[in-house]
């Protein structure tokens, strides 16, 4: 097994820091791999926020459905699918845009990229000892979040990451088994023994684990989690619509 390999096996996700700050020095190697990773046409649609100040910590944990994580971490960056900058190169060279940014595909280049760049910067924080946890329900109050941010039009905000130095251990959560989510040639949907193995396994690591432990099971969690109604945010499509993201000629 090599350092890089280590790195990416040992994650698990951290929601409770130390007081030390994240330095300077590591926040920009962080966000210099978020810079190098792959992303669509070179267009680099990603643009990342970083909130620091106390206050607005706080502010940002409220918005994100009173997540003491935030309040508490010394760094929470927040990862924006960004077709401003693409917005100001077309008007540029003189070309219309609107039409172009509402397509749906570009919802889907958006997270892509948001997903890649979030993902790189946990390798990369984990890979200096820090812990991270990303925060979905930064569009929980999406509209706020936007002003709080001051975007401009075509930025959306996508995903928090919470990042600091890690004083807990909450150990390594227990994935599907390899069958269930890798497949050769096709796609093999006959699933439910892997998941009814699976369930045992995440049964007993939700009643062993030393912090709130209780029981249930995966397939449990996926139940409650998507039963209807299901909204876990309702502002999106009108933060989408806002931004000029998302148009009622949607295609
Ligand atoms: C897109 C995304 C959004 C998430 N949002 C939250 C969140 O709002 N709050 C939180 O505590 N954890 C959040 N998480 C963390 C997941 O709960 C966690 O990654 C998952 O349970 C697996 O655990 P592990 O990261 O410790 O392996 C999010 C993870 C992802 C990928």
């Amino acid at each position: 097994m090599n350092e890089v390999m280590n790195t990416l096996l040992s994650h698990r996700s951290i929601r409770i820091y130390t007081e030390q700050p994240v330095e300077e020095a590591i926040l920009e190697q962080i966000i210099k791999a978020v810079q190098a990773a792959p992303n669509w046409v070179n267009l680099q649609h990603v643009s990342v926020i970083a909130v620091k100040d106390k206050e607005r910590l706080g502010k940002f944990a409220e918005l994100c459905g009173g997540q003491g994580t935030i309040a508490q971490a010394p760094v929470f960056l927040i990862f924006c699918a960004d077709f401003y900058r693409t917005w100001l190169a077309c008007q540029e060279q003189g070309q219309a845009f609107d039409e172009t940014v509402s397509q749906i595909d570009n919802l889907i280049v958006g997270a892509n990229e948001v997903g890649i760049a979030l993902g790189t910067a946990v390798a990369a924080a984990e890979s200096f000892g820090l812990g991270t946890v990303p925060i979905g329900d930064i569009r929980l109050h999406a509209l706020e979040a936007v002003e709080e941010l001051n975007l401009p039009p075509y930025v959306v905000p996508m995903l928090g990451l919470c990042i600091g130095y890690p004083a807990e251990e909450p150990g390594i959560k227990p994935r599907l088994p390899k069958d269930a989510v890798y497949f050769e040639e096709r796609y093999n949907p006959d699933l439910q023994p892997l998941l009814a193995q699976y369930d045992e396994t995440y049964a007993r690591y939700l009643k062993e684990r030393p912090w709130n432990n209780r029981v249930g099971n995966w397939t449990q969690l996926a139940a409650d989690f998507y039963r209807a109604p299901y909204s876990h945010y309702p502002e999106v499509p009108q933060m989408l619509r806002r931004q000029g993201f998302w148009s009622d000629r949607l295609t």
